[in-house]
């Protein structure tokens, strides 16, 4: 993700690097960036004290993540992450460090997956008595089931009809189930080769069928999530940010 970072912000005119951050020990430290013509030294970093620098994207370890977060705060530097695995709840972790600085963290940048979310509460509130139901395909690697994005997209749908998501999510079915109970949820999980991640949403009437989906075909969608939130954070007050509130912000959902 780090490298897929680097490769838009190299293109991307509204940003200038000002270091890229690696492990401490790497044989990199200290070199230049290759490729970046950007004002000042550019180089890659492990020490940042005393660095300028507006925003720091983050997409590493929990461990990385976390010094990465408190030295933002005590720089007040503006953080978006992207890092995911943390073993405690992530809203503890940034709340201290959002009383200094700005973050805006979120387990999935995709824009697309971002505006999904909205149009499926929207369209579980507007059509309560559909049928609704949530299918998902991953690569053969993946290891949970169904995707935390199927998770939260069925938790939306489920708060925007004032449900319970515990008591009306359907993970799964098997043998005699009976007819479909009303208002419930039902998932469906596909694993097969190097599917990046699909996700749609069925929404089912008398007569008529409304479908939103979304595929992901490139992990840079994800880095370009992080560019679109890391512009928007830029000059914002100390504070925890959502991705949500990018979207609200963009005239076009076409980031560059
Ligand atoms: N939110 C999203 O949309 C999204 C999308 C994709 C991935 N992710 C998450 O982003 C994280 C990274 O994903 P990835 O696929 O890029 O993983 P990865 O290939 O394992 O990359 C992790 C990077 O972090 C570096 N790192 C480790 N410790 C560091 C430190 N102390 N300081 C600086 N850099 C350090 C590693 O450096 P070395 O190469 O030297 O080990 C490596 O380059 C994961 O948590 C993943 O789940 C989130």
């Amino acid at each position: 993700m780090g490298r897929s970072v680097l490769d838009l912000l190299r293109s991307d005119t509204r940003f200038v690097i000002a270091a890229a951050v690696v492990r401490p020990g790497s044989k990199l430290d200290g070199q230049p960036v290759d490729g970046v013509s950007a004002p000042g030294a550019v180089l890659y970093s492990t020490i940042l004290d005393g660095l300028d620098a507006d925003v720091l994207i983050d997409f590493s370890t929990p461990q990385a993540a976390l010094q990465a977060l408190q030295w933002c705060a005590s720089q007040q530097v503006r953080m978006v992450s992207g890092t995911t695995g943390f073993d405690q709840q992530i809203p503890e972790v940034i709340g201290q460090a959002c009383q200094s600085t700005a973050v805006l963290h979120s387990a999935n940048f995709s824009l697309g997956v971002a505006l999904l979310m909205r149009l499926v509460r929207e369209a579980a509130a507007a059509l309560p008595e559909w049928d609704l139901e949530i299918a998902e395909a991953h690569h053969a690697r993946k290891e949970d089931a169904p995707s935390g994005t199927a998770l939260a997209l069925g938790r939306a749908a489920a708060t925007a009809r004032g449900h319970d998501f515990k008591r009306c999510a359907d993970l799964v079915r098997q043998g005699h189930t009976g007819p479909r109970q009303p208002g419930h949820i039902g998932f469906a999980v596909t694993r097969a080769g190097d599917i990046v991640g699909e996700h749609s949403v069925l929404l089912a009437g008398c007569g008529e069928r409304l479908e939103l989906i979304h595929r992901a075909d490139s992990r840079k969608i994800f880095a370009r999530g992080a560019l679109a939130a890391a512009a928007w954070l830029s000059g914002r007050e100390p504070g925890r940010y959502q991705l949500e509130q990018v979207l609200q912000g963009m005239d076009s959902l076409q980031s560059r």
